[in-house]
């Protein structure tokens, strides 16, 4: 049975040196690892964008590059040099600024959204783009195959899809939260129609939470006047139905457990021991992403710090902020904030021989698993998240126990609530206090909290989260 992938992301990116030579980096991310593992015995081709001058290169040249450059066994890349300018309006402005923006409720409305000309423009560049997407897996498609499209990049793909070649399987993942119909409805009224309809097209449609396919299903009905059937989870409209599936991806404990024991996170954990001492770890990490909440995050360590004076040298925080998206100002201006906010706590707080908050904005995979390993309290506060790995990987390779400090908003949130201390991640006092609180917390029960949410983190790894969508397929 061949599969084709399509997402925006794929799983291998390429540099090109000032000589002008390729170089391989294998994509992060638990999609990639997990695909592996599916990957085997199928014929599967992923088809991705071109991200970077490099990646263009290498699509020119090979424009069916072999997964297994990758270190899999099977399969081919083939990446999609669209033309730059689209690609950008419909990255940048479409995907990243409008649709990233309702799903997870981040305009500032009195003064945005603001849908104008330039955005009508742009909206054009997104439909190109789908359209190449469509087109591509349209032509490397055998019949009958199964196709898994991902995310909100790609929303109008599977109808697209399907009206090129109805004899497809398709199926679309959403990896965001979905904005529930009173704000999705700040989209102008065509295009809010054309993004439902385009996931519609597809055979069925995953969510990572049942909260977001909730309001998927509100938005078929208030938006579209679908007919929706709450408890078979299907939407009928024009003819056609949809179905409506929940998988709640995981991460492999053993594959990161492996990961995370090799020589150098190692020096890494060895580096950051040094310089906390036998201080309690305050652990968070993040791409700097508008969110992912640091700057309300920084604030209640803040608040932590002027009302219990009795943690002062007793306690670090370590944030990692890892670049996002750098091209959008307003992602710009937020590291600027998450900056200032460090800079401002240590001066308030620091001592000769205390370092408040460390705060590290360069990317280090092997940095984030040796933090993972010593982390006392996680703090995973974001404003709303489609799910939020982080949340799961730590409590898989803290050392001693770590007590996670969690939004109700996450979509984590359903199957870490019990065992975390959650937070309204908009109360900056609450969240202090829950710090607090996960300060004191005894080892013994750290322990337990722990390893019931390593349970649960690790139910459903991405091997099991692709295979259940395609045998929804079936
Ligand atoms: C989220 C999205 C992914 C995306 C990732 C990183 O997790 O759901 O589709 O790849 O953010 O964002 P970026 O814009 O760097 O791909």
């Amino acid at each position: 049975m061949q599969v084709l992938v399509a997402s925006n992301r794929g799983p291998v990116s390429f540099s090109l040196s000032e000589e002008g030579a390729l170089s391989m980096r294998r994509g992060g991310g638990g999609l990639v690892s997990g695909l592996a593992s599916v990957a085997a015995g199928t014929d599967l081709v992923w088809v991705c964008a071109a991200l970077s001058e490099g990646d263009r290169l290498a699509a020119r040249q090979d424009p069916y590059g072999r997964l297994d450059r990758a270190g899999h066994e099977t399969g081919a890349v083939r990446m999609l040099d669209i033309p730059e300018k689209t690609f950008h309006r419909a990255y940048n402005s479409i995907a990243n600024s409008t649709l990233w923006f309702v799903h997870h409720l981040l305009y500032d409305t009195p003064n945005e959204p603001h849908f104008d000309s330039t955005f009508r423009r742009d909206w054009q560049s997104y439909e190109a783009y789908n359209s190449a997407f469509a087109d591509a897996l349209a032509q490397d498609a055998e019949r009958g195959a199964k196709v898994v499209v991902q995310d909100y990049h790609l929303a109008l793909v599977p109808r697209m899809l399907r009206e090129r070649r109805p004899d497809l399987r398709v199926a679309h993942f959403s990896h965001t939260p979905w904005a529930p119909p009173e704000y999705f409805r700040l989209l102008p009224d065509d295009i809010a129609v054309e993004v439902l309809e385009g996931i519609l097209g597809s055979d069925h449609a995953g969510f990572l939470c049942d909260r977001w396919a909730e309001a998927f299903l509100d938005c078929c009905e208030s938006v579209l006047d679908a007919k929706v059937d709450r408890f078979a989870r299907t939407v009928r409209h024009r003819g056609r139905t949809t179905r409506i599936g929940v998988h709640s991806l995981g991460v492999d404990g053993a594959d990161l457990r492996e990961r995370a024991a090799r020589d150098d996170v190692a020096e890494r954990r060895a580096a950051l021991l040094e310089q906390i001492g036998d201080r309690q770890l305050i652990l968070r990490i993040d791409r700097t992403e508008l969110s992912k909440n640091i700057v309300r995050g920084l604030a209640a360590y803040w608040e932590l710090l002027l009302h219990h004076r009795e943690w002062h040298g007793r306690v670090v925080h370590v944030a990692f902020a890892y670049p996002s998206r750098t091209d959008l100002p307003r992602y710009r201006d937020y590291t600027a904030a998450v900056e200032r906010l460090a800079s401002e706590i240590n001066d308030e707080f620091g001592t000769e021989d205390w370092t408040p908050l460390i705060l590290q904005v360069k990317d280090d995979y092997a940095r984030s698993l040796a933090a993972f390993r010593l982390a006392d309290v996680l703090v995973v506060n974001p404003i709303r998240d489609g799910m939020n790995l982080v949340a799961k990987e730590g409590p898989i390779l803290s050392e001693k126990g770590c007590a996670l400090v969690l939004s109700r908003e996450a979509g984590a949130a359903g199957e870490l609530a019990d065992d975390a201390l959650m937070v309204n991640p908009y109360d900056v006092s609450q969240t202090a206090a829950k710090l607090n609180q996960a300060l004191l917390m005894s080892s013994e029960e750290r322990r337990r909290r722990t390893a019931a949410l390593a349970d649960a983190a690790t139910a459903l790894p991405p091997g099991a989260w692709f295979a259940e969508q395609l045998a929804a397929l079936d």
